[in-house]
């Protein structure tokens, strides 16, 4: 078996000042990305287990049903990148079916996937096993010494790509292209658009896990940043926004209140919202235009049960 894990420790560094910045805007934002401490990763897999959080169970069906046209059509490939593999749960199927030399993940919460990469070295004795523990969004370049020579498949599943705006999903798929090589694949899932109603249940689920995903960020900011947020002054507000093609989650305050962030005041009016995250939802020719300015010429595309699974190669291969 072959493992290796390098941490990247700027991903830690860059949470302190992300988030004063994100405070002191208008409107209040935090990054997406910072949901995924201990805890946040756990209640993600809880979402995903929800019965209106279709959206994992459906790429992963998607996969089983198409698996041998999916791996014809990607052919050969030496290695498999996985930004953002989290619990490396996903990339199976494809180890399975396509026997790559190499796996390389990454993944922000470094420690989370380090021994989920372990195990997944246990279970593929013949595949050589890279962990990156890196923010990838802001330093993909890092990685670059760490990606083995070979074809490439840049594999981002599960609609990652929706927590970007347009804009920044442009500019992270020109990036990947550009570490894939000339001879580069990428296979990306994402979230189509679909009844509106559907997808305002998927973020507000009954059990309460999204919303309990959400107030976590407050949670881990009062852990780690010296913060004093009372959660039961703070309320999970999610919805479809149609204008923009996204599901918008906020965290909106309750009363008037004055909230200590790493020893800087923050204040709240009632209903003030601190937005936490955006989850774009696409039409496939949407989709294919966006990877189009990166570079990505489509190949091939699958859809099922309100999700699409697409197929790039490099446009200039
Ligand atoms: C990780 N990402 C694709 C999820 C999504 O649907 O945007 C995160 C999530 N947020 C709330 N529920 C799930």
């Amino acid at each position: 078996m072959s493992f290796r894990f390098i941490d990247f420790p700027s991903a830690r560094d860059d949470f302190r000042a992300d988030v004063l910045k994100g405070l002191a805007g208008y409107p209040k934002s935090i990054p997406p990305k910072y949901f995924y401490d201990e805890a946040g990763c756990r209640l993600f897999e809880a979402i995903c287990q929800q019965p209106e959080y279709v959206l994992t169970r459906t790429e992963t069906e998607l996969m089983r049903d198409n698996m041998p046209e999916i791996a014809a059509a990607i052919g050969a490939v030496d290695c498999i990148v996985e930004p953002g593999a989290g619990d490396c749960s996903k990339v199976r199927l494809l180890i399975d079916a396509l026997q790559p030399r190499d796996l390389v993940v990454m993944d922000i919460a470094g420690k989370a996937l380090a021994v989920a990469a372990n195990l997944l070295a246990d279970m593929y004795p013949s595949l050589e096993v890279t962990a990156l523990g890196m923010d990838f969004v802001h330093d993909l370049a890092a990685a670059t010494p760490y990606l083995p020579e070979g074809r490439r498949l840049f594999y981002y599943p599960g609609s990652s790509v929706g927590n970007f705006s347009p804009e920044e999903a442009t500019a992270l798929l020109a990036q990947f292209r550009q570490l894939a090589g000339p001879d580069g694949r990428l296979l990306i899932g994402f979230d189509l658009k679909k009844n509106p109603v559907l997808l305002h249940q998927a973020y507000n689920d009954a059990a309460g896990v999204t919303a309990a995903f959400n107030l976590n960020l407050l949670t881990r900011l009062n852990r780690e940043l010296d913060a004093d947020f009372d959660l039961a002054q703070f309320s999970h507000y999610a919805f479809y926004n149609p204008t923009a093609g996204r599901i918008e989650m906020h965290l909106a305050s309750l009363s008037a209140q004055t909230v200590y962030v790493a020893g800087s005041a923050f204040s709240f009016a009632p209903g003030e919202t601190l937005h936490t995250e955006n989850s774009y939802k696409y039409r496939g020719d949407e989709f294919s235009e966006l990877a189009a300015a990166a570079g990505w010429r489509l190949a091939k595309h699958w859809e099922q049960g309100g999700f699409a699974v697409q197929l790039y190669q490099n446009r200039k291969s």
